[in-house]
């Protein structure tokens, strides 16, 4: 299994600033690659303030926020992330994007260092075919949010090492995460069962003329969801859910699958939900 000294968290939306708050939180010096320096600089204010939040609550003292704030340097460089042990990408959720990114990474990163995907409903197999050494490629899927949510997906592409898929596995471990290992199959294992679920649930709205809110209610007081489902997708946000779902439905062709027209009109009108200040519900920007 690899030691991990260093971590590159590619991408620092609302899941990779999640895992780099994670990595920084367990110790682990770590590189954050935006493409811009400005967003980067955004996401870095928002780990310092959820840590901010923590020292605030007494779940962590000011020395260990300072300290785990200095452990994270933000670029927007990628030959910055030349010396990682592993690697972890959590940018725009399209194939050729992350292939292009995987090839970067073969050619800048050492040929020991694992290169993980946070991928939620693309094929790892297919992103690890862009380089030459799919080997050391696996799936490391966080939920959102990353800080709070316990699991982490560890995917077994097809031609993953047992010795990356165990390093990725350990590094969830380090992470305070309790891992599973799964098979890199559409959706691994939660998305295959929340997407269509939750598609279910936004198709209900119209089908019983019910509100988001009473939905929630529903779901929450009837189901024992610890969120309601229109809460929920306005966290993951509408057009992330849609893309996920549309990914799903191509290799799966389940009716179930469709994105919801009702969702893909709220993605076209721009209410992506929490990030966009509106979804099913409005929120404080
Ligand atoms: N990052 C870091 N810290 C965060 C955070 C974030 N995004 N969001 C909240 N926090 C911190 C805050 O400091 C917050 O305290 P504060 O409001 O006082 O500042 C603290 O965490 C605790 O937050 P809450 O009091 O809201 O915590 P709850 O006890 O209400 O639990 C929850 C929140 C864990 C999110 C719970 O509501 C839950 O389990 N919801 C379901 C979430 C879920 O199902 N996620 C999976 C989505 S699917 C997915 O991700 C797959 C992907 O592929 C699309």
């Amino acid at each position: 299994m690899a030691e991990i000294r260093k971590v590159g968290v590619v991408g620092l939306g609302a899941m990779g600033a999640g895992i780099a708050q994670l990595c920084v939180e367990a110790g682990v010096e770590t590189v954050g690659r935006e493409v811009t320096l400005e967003l980067g600089a955004r996401a870095q204010g928002r780990i310092a303030h959820f840590l901010t939040r923590k020292v605030e609550k007494g779940t962590l003292t000011q020395a260990e926020r300072e300290a785990a704030v200095a452990r994270l340097v933000i670029t927007a460089d990628p030959s910055d992330l030349a010396d990682c042990d592993l690697v972890i990408e959590a940018i725009v959720e399209e194939l050729e994007p992350k292939r292009a990114l995987f090839a970067e990474l073969e050619r800048l990163c050492r040929p020991d260092a694992v290169l993980a995907t946070n991928t939620s409903a693309l094929s790892v197999s297919a992103i690890a075919a862009a380089i030459s050494s799919p080997e050391r490629v696996v799936g490391m899927h966080f939920f959102n949010p990353a800080p709070l949510m316990p699991l982490v997906e560890i995917v077994r592409a097809e031609k993953s090492s047992d010795e990356a898929v165990e390093t990725g596995f350990a590094f969830g471990l380090r992470l305070g995460k309790t891992p599973i290992r799964c098979h890199d199959t559409p959706g691994f294992v939660v998305n295959r069962v929340l997407i269509p679920l939750l598609n279910d649930c936004i198709r209900v709205l119209d089908e019983a003329n019910v509100t988001p809110a009473d939905l929630d209610t529903a779901m929450r007081g009837g189901a024992g969801w610890p969120m309601g489902p229109c809460e929920l997708v306005d966290l993951v946000g509408i057009d992330v859910h849609v893309r996920a779902t549309e990914a799903l439905h191509s290799q799966l062709h389940e009716p179930r699958l469709a994105p919801p027209e009702r969702l893909v009109a709220m993605r076209d009108a721009g209410l992506l939900g929490r990030k966009s200040g509106r979804g099913f519900f409005t929120y404080d920007k």
